[in-house]
Parts: structure tokens; C-alpha cells; sequence
């Protein structure tokens, strides 16, 4: 479809996405409401260091929160994906297993790991395994608000977690920080979503300019897990291949390549993902960026995150990104909901005998 303020926009939607995006505010009031009830049965210093487990959909909220806190983390954290837990995670590491399913081994695998090692965990997810094993235990269970898919989540799996960790005093949420979140999701709903017309809608702008082109999208510190996640919304949303950099490590190898995109047998087009709070040497990589592909690559486009504090920044980008996906996939008439490569890996996995790791199977 070619049309973008068709009414019918959302009639390839098989799952509900587009629906689901549009409640993100929704899904962040009750993300609140159910994080709060959750007794944590340790206390803040009962830990030094913090692992955030998740893959896909789940793992980027670790990404999103890592990055972008990085300068307020109060203990070491860090966002990790696969199996095995480093040497050095013991009685002292707190262990969260983020799986929207509750059914992804990976996680599976972490969280038995982190038990059996003793550390103090805790988990976020629907349910399956992850919440129907742990919390007979006493474990602390976050459940979160349901989704048609895990990557359309996002939004209450990132506030649970960074409810929990600012909890825990992992995280100090600025005072104000979670009402601009809300005021933030609210006005990037009304101003990226379907109802708003192309001529005043940023994301369906950028899904015209760059369809048809491979989208390389750079981002830089809190941009940089942003970065990627457009990156995947446009993977699992759009069925299209993209790729992401962080500056400034882009600088250091792949502006390079550049030089060379004439010569491949492909069209790539730039999104700079940016933030007001950026390192000022950020900010200006980002423009001598700007100026050396200039005519090597075009389309380039240059987005500036919106909101005060930072969740609301994040949000403010992560959206944009969704719906430009979601956009995207309607320019192609593509069904944005079904991951058919994604499920059928996991089938042929859970076809080997590993399964039985993953807790009573
Ligand atoms: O987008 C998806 O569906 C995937 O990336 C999943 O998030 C990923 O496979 C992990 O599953 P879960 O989020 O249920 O742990």
C-alpha cells in the first residue's frame, strides 16, 4: 500500500501491532501499578553488581537501560545475551532474567545458572516457565502487561526494569522523570502514529525516504541501543535487512567502508539517531559525519530525541523507530506481526534434548 493516511493502513496487521504500539501509554501506567506490588525480599546492599539477562525483544530493555543511565548507575551493570553467566558472577551479583514468553532458553539457562551460584534474582516476564518455576521459589516475579508479540513490549518490560533497579538503588530516577515518560509517550503516539497525516508525521516521512534502501542507523551513547533496536524493529516488523553502528566506535573502522558504496551492489541510507544530553565530541562526530558522507550516501537523515528526562528521550526515539518500521512494512505490504524465520529456529532447537535444561520440560 502506497498510501500512508489510508484508513485502512492497518488492515495487513494480522497480530495487532499497530494497535498494541498505540497503547504504549496504557502499558506504562500498568507496568507501574503491577511493578509495585512485587515484594523484593533483599535488601539494597545485599548485592555489588548487577547482570540483566534477555534475548531479542526482552534483551534490549537491558541495552536501553545501560546506555542510557550509564553516568547514574550506582553498581556495575551489565546487559548480557546467552547462556553462561562470566566467572565472576557469585553470591554478590544480582541476576535479572527479562523474557517476555518466560519460555526463552537462553534465559533459562541464565537463571538456573544464577541460582545454582547463589545469587540474589529476580525476573520479568508473561509467565511460561520463567514465572511458573520461580515463584513458588520466593523469587520475585515482575509480570508485565501482555502484547500480541515481545518486541511490542518494550515499553513495559524497560519500566519494569527500571522501576525495579530504581528500587533497588541501581538506578536513581530523577524526580518528574516518570511523568515526562508518560507526557512523552503520549505526545510521540500522537505525533508518529497512523492518524497523523504524512504531511505533519515524521516517521511516515522517514519510511518513504528510506524504503527501498538498506537503513544503516547510528546512534551514539544513550542513541546507541536505540540504534539497534530500529535496527530490529525493522528486521522483525518490515522483514528487511539493517544495521546499526555506535559512535564514536563507527569512526574508528566502518566509516571506512563508506568509501566504498558505490561499488556494492546495494543502496544504504543513514538515520543519525541523536540526543540533546549527547557528549558535546558526540555531537560533533556527528556533524563532520554529516559532511564526509555527504554524496556518498543519500538519503541521510538526522533525528533529534524529544523529552526531558531521559526515559522520556528514550521512549521519544524508540517509538519513532517502531512506527517507522511499521510504516515501512505497509510500503511493502508486509504482515509486520509474524517472525516465521525466528520460530522456526526456535522449533528446530527445541527439538534437541538441551530442552530439558529448561526447567521441566
Ligand atoms: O521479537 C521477538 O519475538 C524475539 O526477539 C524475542 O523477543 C526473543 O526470541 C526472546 O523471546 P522472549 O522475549 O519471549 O524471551
Amino acid at each position: 500500500m502506497n498510501d500512508l493516511d489510508s484508513p485502512d493502513i492497518t488492515r495487513g496487521d494480522t497480530l495487532g501491532i499497530f494497535a498494541q504500539t498505540a497503547l504504549a501509554v496504557d502499558m506504562f501506567d500498568a507496568a507501574r501499578e503491577m511493578t509495585a506490588n512485587v515484594a523484593i525480599p533483599f535488601p539494597r546492599d545485599a548485592f555489588r553488581d548487577v547482570i540483566l539477562c534477555g534475548m531479542g525483544g526482552s534483551g534490549i530493555a537491558g541495552d536501553l537501560l545501560v546506555n542510557a543511565y550509564w553516568q547514574r548507575l550506582r553498581k556495575p551493570t551489565r546487559a548480557f545475551r546467552g547462556y553462561m553467566l562470566p566467572a565472576w558472577a557469585g553470591e554478590s551479583t544480582l541476576v535479572v532474567a527479562s523474557s517476555y514468553s518466560g519460555s526463552t532458553e537462553e534465559t533459562l539457562t541464565c537463571m538456573m545458572d544464577a541460582v545454582d551460584r547463589t545469587c540474589p534474582v529476580m525476573a520479568i516476564t508473561t509467565g511460561s516457565k520463567l514465572r511458573d518455576h520461580y515463584v513458588p521459589q520466593n523469587i520475585p516475579v515482575f509480570d508485565v502487561p501482555p502484547s500480541p508479540m515481545p518486541r511490542a513490549a518494550l515499553v513495559q518490560m524497560l519500566t519494569t526494569l527500571a522501576l525495579s533497579l530504581d528500587r533497588l538503588g541501581v538506578i536513581e530516577l530523577h524526580p518528574g522523570e516518570l511523568e515526562d515518560a508518560r507526557d512523552t509517550l503520549e505526545a510521540a503516539i500522537d505525533r508518529y502514529g497512523p492518524q497523523r497525516p504524512e504531511s505533519e508525521n515524521p516517521a511516515k516521512q522517514i519510511a518513504r525516504k528510506i524504503q527501498g534502501t538498506i537503513p544503516l542507523i547510528w546512534g551514539g551513547e544513550m542513541t546507541s541501543s536505540i540504534a539497534y533496536r530500529w535496527k530490529c524493529q525493522i528486521n522483525e516488523n518490515a522483514n528487511l535487512p539493517s544495521f546499526w553502528a555506535d559512535i564514536p566506535e563507527h569512526n574508528h573502522n566502518e566509516i571506512v567502508g563508506i568509501e566504498g558504496h558505490g561499488r556494492a551492489d546495494l543502496r544504504a541510507s543513514v538515520v543519525m539517531l541523536r540526543d540533546p544530553r549527547q557528549h558535546r565530541q558526540v555531537e560533533r562526530r556527528f556533524e563532520a559525519l554529516t559532511k564526509l558522507i555527504d554524496g556518498r550516501i543519500a538519503p541521510v537523515i538526522d533525528v533529534v530525541a524529544s523529552g526531558q528526562g531521559t526515559l522520556g528521550r528514550i521512549f521519544d526515539l524508540v517509538l519513532l523507530g517502531d512506527y517507522v518500521s511499521l510504516y515501512l512494512a505497509v510500503l511493502d505490504d508486509v504482515d509486520p506481526g509474524p517472525i516465521e524465520m525466528i520460530d522456526r529456529l526456535k522449533a528446530t532447537l527445541a527439538e534437541g534434548l538441551y530442552g530439558r535444561l529448561a526447567i521441566g520440560r
